[in-house]
């Protein structure tokens, strides 16, 4: 299978490359820097390299180098901001990082005639983000971009087929900047886009359905989307030798619980064993009211009740996990601050032995993920359901976890999921929910005063959930939801719309 290397210099933007290649039908597969050797890189047969940004200057001692011998191994490579500063450096160039040289945003670059510029007009906007630029390109390269502050905005060595870019093409800013990655693939590279998720979904059944025969493989089915794409897979491959554990916590939206049975069940027919500890996590958080102290007991309760089931079933030779490919490069990296400990139903019991842990997605993107789900006939609602965090309600509900908390909480939401999609306004929001808090207000019904319960409806905007804008939802929708929220549930007299971003805020409220 044809394959382009991201070599990872710590850029913010190495998944983008990777996927924008993806999107081009070119696996593209993601390795840290200092865990690959030119060597290697040859012998592993990628069709090219792509070196990514960084936030280091080339000079600093302590910068992520590379063995300069991968410029002679006969693979094309594209260096995008600081891996083209750091093709420059280790060919002999010159960089610096002269006064007022920084370029931020939108930028004109011209560019001259060369084959990673095919197509693209002799100016255009593309993104940059740098102090440091090429002052001196190597011998053997000629410049074939600049910009107002730029004189070396990209540069190439065609004998070597050693190609570098300041500015990053896989941003969408960059107008032409596809065109760009696609004349690397299969102008200079040679690629012929033949990656089809089809192909990936056949490979892995079929691998499965051999490496895993006659084994019975344990998996933690949450409802979510990247467990049951899992799921479903490893169903195709080796049948009812898939147990799946579903542990319904009690902290589930309205009827999910009831739908993930039904489809995996029945749909699918999968064997499938639905574990109801409502009460066992109710009696845990018992009185508990830290927000980090409901999730650490969550977590822990989760991996407990999962750990008894599996031990019911005697021996267990796998487990499988659905975990996908933004989670494996991002655990490649150091830790960055715990603002919330997130729990991701699957966490690995630890009294259970497995001879073998499996991870069918692991190569996939969350949008690949998506797709395959869609072609393993998973139902679109599922497939594309927003995201719902493994302790649940728990995170949405201020104070102690209780019940009546919990059915207060259920209600509300589903009225305000049902006012979304009665408005057609899913598409303008990634996440919408309730909040049910402990503030009491007073309110008037009829002619009585009432003393209850404040509702906070949310919806956020937001590419990658770590940063959010608060969702402009129509007022009328607002309303509608706010109206039935306080005439059909008891006890809620006020709702309000948290019009809070992220940051200051988090998108969950606990
Ligand atoms: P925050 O609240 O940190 O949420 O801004 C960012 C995104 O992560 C989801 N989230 C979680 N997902 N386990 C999960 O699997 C968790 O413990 C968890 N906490 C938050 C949240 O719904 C939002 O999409």
């Amino acid at each position: 299978m044809e394959k382009i290397l991201v070599l990872d210099f710590g850029g913010q933007y190495n998944q983008l490359i990777a996927r924008k290649v993806r999107e081009q039908q070119v696996y593209a597969e993601i390795k840290p820097y200092n865990t690959i050797t030119p060597e290697e890189i040859k012998s592993a047969g990628y069709k090219g390299v792509i070196f990514t940004g960084g936030p280091n200057s080339v000079y600093d001692e302590t910068s992520p180098h590379f063995d300069p011998a991968v410029l002679d191994i006969g693979v094309p490579i594209l260096g995008i901001c600081y891996g083209a500063q750091l093709m420059a450096y280790m060919a002999g160039g010159e960089i610096t990082a002269a006064e007022n040289s920084s370029e931020y945003g939108k930028t004109t670059v011209a560019v001259s005639e060369d084959i990673l510029f095919k197509g693209v007009p002799a100016e255009s906007i593309c993104w940059m983000s740098h102090t440091d630029f090429i002052k001196t390109p190597p011998a053997g390269f000629r410049v074939t971009a600049r910009s107002a502050k730029c004189p070396c905005a990209a540069m190439c060595d065609e004998t070597r087929r050693l190609y570098a870019v300041q500015f990053h093409p896989e941003v969408t800013h960059s107008v032409y900047g596809v065109q760009m990655l696609r004349n690397f693939l299969f102008e200079i590279c040679g690629c012929a886009g033949d990656w089809r998720i089809d192909d990936f979904l056949e490979r892995s059944i079929s691998k499965y359905h051999s490496e895993l025969a006659g084994k019975k493989v344990l998996l933690a089915l949450s409802g979510g989307v990247d467990s049951s794409v899992a799921a479903v897979l490893l169903h195709k491959a080796i049948g009812q030798n898939l147990v799946c554990v579903f542990v319904d916590h009690g902290l589930l939206r309205k009827n999910e619980g009831d739908f993930v049975e039904r489809t995996f069940r029945e749909k699918f027919g999968m064997n499938l064993i639905r574990v109801n500890a409502g009460d066992r996590f109710l009696a845990k958080l018992a009185g508990v009211t830290e927000p980090e102290r409901k999730r650490k007991i969550i977590g822990e309760e989760f991996i407990r009740v999962f750990e008894d089931e599996a031990k019911k079933l005697g021996k267990i030779n796998v487990l499988a996990q659905g975990t996908i490919y933004p989670d494996v490069v991002e655990s490649g990296r150091g830790d960055s601050a715990v603002i919330k400990s997130h729990h991701n139903v699957g966490g690995l019991p630890d009294v259970i032995s497995f001879d073998e842990i499996v991870e069918p997605l692991r190569e996939l993107f969350k949008d690949e993920v998506r797709q395959t789900g869609e072609r393993l006939g998973i139902p679109h609602e599922l497939v594309w359901r927003q995201p719902f965090p493994g302790p649940g309600l728990a995170v949405r509900i201020t104070g102690e976890i209780t019940r009546e908390k919990l059915d207060i909480l259920r209600e509300a939401d589903a009225i305000f999921r049902e006012e979304v999609a009665n408005a057609g306004a899913e598409s303008m929001t990634d996440q919408y929910f309730a909040v049910l808090t402990d503030q009491f207000s007073v309110g008037v019904m009829g002619d009585a005063r009432t003393y209850g319960r404040t509702v906070v409806l949310r919806a956020v905007t937001t590419d990658d959930f770590m940063t959010a804008e608060w969702t402009r939802l129509p007022y009328e929708l607002i309303e509608k939801a706010s109206n039935r929220i306080t005439n059909e549930i008891k006890g809620v007299t006020r709702v309000v719309y948290d019009v809070t971003s992220k940051p200051p805020a988090t998108i969950e409220w606990e």
